[in-house]
């Protein structure tokens, strides 16, 4: 297996509206976030992914982009990008752009100056259809819930959008439309950004025509068509050896319904590789069937297999992408671990994911365990996709029972302001009101708070982080599952040029008797992270206090 910095780093990602306010107008920014490089440095990360900067009218809060090179007037100026990226730059972190290019935003000119002029060039830069009398193209679902369709009166046709109504879908098939893509990767590559994390790209080429799908599902019927699509190989290969392989940059592809074997075609490392890695989503789906909107009871055998099945078909041959929360999932101490022992399992899940093979990306805010906002309403809630989900759950389930719903499963539970210290609004804005909620719970816990406590989350992220940094064989050791039977431990170990590593993390507040594996005697080898101050041995294991987690280095 090849060494390469994007394999050592990790990183951090920042969801700029709700990041750090540095303007006093109650929206996150980049002299926010310039503020924030030392304390983002201190993690022990290595770059930061911004999620969109672009200007866009925020339907999709920067997911749906009106310029694809100028910077969202509310986040500053291009001056201040720079800046943040020098500074960035000069602290050792690099700079990790998002890349959107499956869709733009519906006020982007490609988009008006197609309608305006339907035999403009830009016309064919989208999907256009005529309708079938009055019936949609066909009966594909956008993800966000609703047909994938939108009429346009003015040329008396509809247009694809895969998401919102206000993010048309680029037509990728069209060779101009990759040349605009691969022009937009220059731009930033040029400017001297490291790499980018691209959206949905997984959803960009379309089969031929269109079909119809025979199933039926209430959110993205359809998908089987585009999902892993036939010119996907093609335009991703293209635009590495165009553009990407002329620098030294990293990708990290967003693949939704994503399996080892598909993703292999895309990341295995040779000459034919299209990304660096990918994120795939099995492993947020063992409390849901797909997504969380489909809820289900948390199985942690559900979440092992996947996790071992990504870490054993993958290595040797391809890159992991580790994470457990992004600016799209829930918080995870909601799903997967504990309210009421919060600190413990918010250590316990960063030890599940950070000691695998891969690079580990962590979320604003999880790094101090922040947890789900309290809604009670859903006019609370801003997101699209949560609005619209929300209708549907209605519609099936009745408004209280959506409502329980939307609370554990909205994006909006990522999205609240980041809780920095207990000062009016949690420190992230000195106005009167900030754009979203601040969670009430902020008194407690935020990065001021933390950053006094040796045992907090905050401290044990930097101690991870430090140890993953200092021992390659975090990084490159092999991986092996103990325990597969077992309901409440996830336990597997790490090898690497003689050294071991054993990884102990318990799922549950039970005490659940732990023995060693075979061949590991546990009093020879050194406990290097724990979220107990007690660790003491009892005929090689213990008895798990609730959501223990330690890990053992053999050297
Ligand atoms: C990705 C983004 C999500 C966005 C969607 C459409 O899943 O992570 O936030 O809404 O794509 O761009
Ligand atoms: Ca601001």
């Amino acid at each position: 297996m090849q060494k390469s910095w994007y394999k050592e780093m990790a990183v951090y990602q920042v969801w700029p509206r709700s990041f750090c306010d540095g303007n006093g107008d109650g929206i996150g920014d980049l002299k926010g976030v310039l503020g924030k490089l030392d304390y983002i440095k201190s993690l022990g990360v290595d770059a930061i992914w911004f999620s969109p900067l672009y200007k866009s009218p925020q339907k999709d809060y920067g997911y749906d982009i009106a310029d694809y090179r100028s910077i969202q007037p509310e986040y500053g100026t291009m001056e201040d990008f720079k800046a943040v990226l020098d500074g960035a730059h000069e602290r050792g972190l690099r700079v990790i752009m998002d890349l959107v290019v499956n869709h733009t935003s519906d006020q982007h000119e490609w988009f008006l100056k197609g309608i305006e002029d339907p035999t403009s060039k830009y016309h064919s830069y989208y999907h256009w259809y005529k309708g079938k009398g009055k019936r949609r193209p066909n009966n594909w679902m956008s993800t966000f819930a609703g047909p994938a369709w939108e009429y346009n009166e003015k040329n008396d046709e509809y247009y694809l959008h895969l998401f919102a109504v206000e993010q048309p879908d680029l037509n990728m098939d069209n060779p101009e439309v990759r040349r605009e893509v691969k022009d937009i990767m220059k731009f930033w590559l040029d400017m001297g950004v490291d790499g980018f994390r691209e959206d949905v790209i997984t959803f960009i080429s379309k089969k031929e025509g269109l079909p119809s799908s025979p199933y039926w599902f209430p959110v993205a019927t359809g998908i089987e068509n585009y999902m892993h699509g036939p010119h996907l190989d093609e335009y991703l290969l293209e635009f590495k050896n165009d553009v990407l392989s002329k620098y030294d940059c990293m990708t990290v592809g967003e693949a939704p319904m994503m399996t080892t074997k598909k993703a292999l075609k895309h990341i295995t490392e040779g000459p034919n590789q299209h990304l660096n890695m990918m994120f795939h989503f099995e492993h947020m789906a063992a409390d849901c069937l797909f997504y969380s909107w489909f809820k289900t009871k948390f199985s942690l055998k559900r979440l092992k297999k996947v996790f071992t099945r990504w870490q054993n078909d993958l290595y040797g041959k391809a890159w992991n992408a580790l994470y457990m929360e992004n600016h799209d999932q829930p918080r995870v101490i909601n799903r997967y671990g504990s309210l009421k022992y919060r600190v413990e399992s918010a250590k316990m899940l960063a030890v599940t994911y950070i000691c695998q093979s891969g690079t580990p990306f962590i979320y604003q805010g999880q790094e101090i365990g922040m947890v789900n906002y309290p809604f009670t309403s859903i006019d609370q809630y801003t997101d699209v996709s949560t609005v619209n989900n929300y209708g549907v759950a209605k519609s099936l389930l009745g408004a209280e029972k959506a409502l329980n719903l939307a609370n554990y499963a909205s994006r909006d539970n990522a999205r609240t302001c980041v809780q920095w210290n207990a000062e009016k609004n949690a420190g992230f804005t000195t106005a009167d009101e900030p754009w979203f909620w601040v969670n009430p719970n902020y008194t407690e816990i935020n990065v001021e708070a933390a950053e006094k406590d040796p045992n907090s989350i905050l401290n044990f992220y930097r101690k991870l982080l430090k140890f993953r940094k200092e021992n390659e064989i975090v990084i490159y050791g092999d991986y092996k599952e103990h325990l597969k039977r077992s309901k409440d431990l996830y336990v597997y170990e790490r090898n690497y040029e003689g050294q071991r590593l054993l990884v102990i993390c318990s799922y549950t507040e039970k005490p659940v008797q732990f023995t060693a594996p075979a061949g590991f005697d546990l009093t020879k080898g050194e406990c290097v992270l724990s979220n107990y101050d007690d660790t003491s041995v009892c005929t090689n294991g213990f008895t798990t206090k609730p959501y223990e987690t330690r890990v053992y280095l053999f050297k």
